[in-house]
């Protein structure tokens, strides 16, 4: 595998590969890897890309200041799953090597609607800083395929929509969420849960499973009812339980199965903040 820091080095390697005929295949991470990441790395090599993989805890999208302080780091561990998983370029960046010139005159995109809800609401900034940092990345990658994990759900819709108004020809390949035994869905953000929390964890995933389990012939205002009491009961603190349409991320108060829908959550475990999703139909 090899690595490079600077924009330059990783540009001319790109051009030399792209010369020689070669696909580009593209994972933004922000390290902390896990076999969530690795899955989309097999995706990408299986389609036999060139995989570039970057990693680079990008400070503007963070909205809270501990959690970016304390985002988990383990750069050796990173790049030995990386070479296991024969990942060829590896992007590690500094954040002036990201941001030569500050991020304030960075274009800041608009994502409308999808910045409104659930993790725009939560998180306010989140996806502005998302969007810049993934603009940059492509401007620097130049890949001809993008892979994402389904588990950050509105971060593919909003990285969907940068593409389009980029009008980028880059094809988003989403791959879905890896899981641990008890469903709990893999984020880099697990490793901070104590024993205790972890053990508790799986509940989120059990929560969208009842969702999906009554979509034919429950309601989901019950439903919902009865998962915020389960987690509260065991010490979550929920910020949402919803159910949207899987295509543009209108919220439903009721199931309707002539739409594709999702069921999102969001909730903290102690200061831990955990999100999943599952497509219902
Ligand atoms: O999902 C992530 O790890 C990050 O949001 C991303 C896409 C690498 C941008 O920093």
């Amino acid at each position: 595998m090899i690595i490079f820091k600077k924009v330059v080095d990783i540009q001319q390697y790109i051009k030399n590969k792209v010369d020689e005929g070669a696909q580009i295949g593209f994972v933004p991470t922000m390290g902390a890897l896990h076999e969530g990441h690795i899955s989309l790395i097999c995706k990408a090599k299986q389609e036999a890309r060139v995989v570039v993989t970057s990693i680079f805890v990008n400070p503007t999208q963070f909205n809270d200041k501990e959690d970016f302080e304390k985002y988990p780091v383990s750069i050796e561990q990173d790049m030995a799953m990386l070479i296991d998983a024969d990942c060829d370029v590896l992007f590690i960046p500094s954040v002036s090597e990201m941001y030569p010139n500050g991020t304030d005159n960075m274009p800041a995109y608009d994502f409308g609607y999808l910045e409104t809800v659930l993790e725009g609401t939560q998180r306010p900034g989140h996806f502005k800083g998302v969007g810049q940092v993934v603009a940059r990345l492509l401007d620097i990658v130049n890949p001809h395929y993008l892979y994402m994990g389904q588990k950050d759900y509105q971060q593919c819709m909003v990285v969907g929509n940068l593409l389009k108004q980029l009008n980028s020809s880059i094809r988003m390949v989403i791959c879905p969420t890896e899981r641990d035994d008890d469903g709990l869905a893999m984020s880099s953000r697990n490793r901070r849960l104590t024993e205790p929390q972890r053990a508790i964890a799986g509940l989120l995933y059990q929560c969208l499973v009842s969702i999906q389990a009554k979509k034919d012939d429950g309601s989901f205002d019950i439903v919902k009812k009865e998962c915020e009491d389960l987690l509260k009961a065991k010490g979550f603190n929920t910020e949402y339980i919803s159910l949207a349409d899987a295509e543009t991320l209108e919220l439903l108060n009721e199931y309707n199965n002539n739409r594709k829908m999702v069921a999102l959550i969001a909730a903290k475990i102690g200061v831990i903040r955990l999100i999943d999703n599952l497509l219902l139909n």
